[in-house]
């Protein structure tokens, strides 16, 4: 923890527990510098770092992070195949740090499109990490949102067509079973970096009550300074779930 941040005035039980970020603008960061677009992507990942160590101090015990898209295989075949080089270098350096700064790993997405040595180094990092419990950080490679909705849709409907779960049985307590983030509480804040106010497709069915940050920071320049203020701006809102509150 750096000297001078403020932490005492992030209060444990009104701040956000699950925090979920898209990292965005590593090709804008990378652009101004004059450098290729993965100069930033690696300079995305060391932030990371950054702000996973920053989480206990901060009293957040989830956070999602939004690492490749399903629509981002549209990028240029030499970015698409950079990324999955530096998610597997990364993976493969991290495991250990993890482990010890007792972090439990998990990744959400479509596994099938990725490779074999990228997918068996995802499995590797669960299994690493699996008795951690301290921060909960899962990664979202290849994820979209109508794509998890979709996949959880056709598992449930085998279900259905199988006996095992009634028609009526699928309510709002039964479907979210069936999404990849079944383990996990739905976010309580989503960041986005890099001045755009989007979503794109990130935890659609989660967020539905989550509140919403959109910073115009570029996501290398996102420090752990940074997150302590947002996260201090989010314990003075007042969360209604939809309710009215006198
Ligand atoms: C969006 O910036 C960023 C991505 C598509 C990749 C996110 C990846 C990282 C932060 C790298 C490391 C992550 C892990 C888990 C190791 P952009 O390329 O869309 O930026 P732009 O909008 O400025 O072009």
């Amino acid at each position: 923890m750096p000297e001078g941040r403020d932490i005492d005035a992030i209060d444990a039980s009104t701040g956000p527990r699950h925090v979920a970020i898209i990292m965005d603008g590593n090709g804008r960061w990378a652009k101004a510098r004059g450098r290729p677009r993965l100069f930033g992507h690696h300079a995305g990942a060391r932030r990371v770092r950054e702000i996973v160590s920053s989480c206990p101090d901060l009293g957040v015990k989830y956070l999602t992070i939004f690492a490749f898209s399903t629509e981002n295989w549209r990028r240029t075949q030499t970015e698409v195949a950079g990324l999955m080089s530096l998610f597997r270098r990364y993976i493969f350096k991290e495991m250990q740090e993890f482990v010890k700064e007792n972090v439990r790993v998990r990744f959400i997405g479509d596994r099938p499109r990725l490779d074999d040595k990228l997918r068996g180094l995802m499995d590797e990092a669960e299994a690493m990490t699996r008795h951690c419990t301290g921060t909960n950080l899962t990664i979202a490679l290849n994820y979209g949102g109508r794509d998890e909705v979709t996949r959880a849709t056709q598992r449930l409907a085998l279900d259905v067509a199988e006996g095992r779960l009634l028609p009526g049985d699928v309510n709002e307590e039964t479907l979210p079973k069936y999404l990849d983030t079944c383990v996990l509480p739905d976010p309580d804040l989503v960041i986005r970096t890099s001045g755009e106010a989007r979503i794109s497709n990130f935890l659609l069915w989660q967020s539905a009550y989550a509140e919403y940050e959109f910073i115009d920071t570029l996501w290398p320049d996102f420090t752990a300074d940074i997150f302590t203020e947002l996260l201090k701006g989010y314990g003075a809102r007042d969360r209604r779930f939809g309710a009215v509150t006198a």
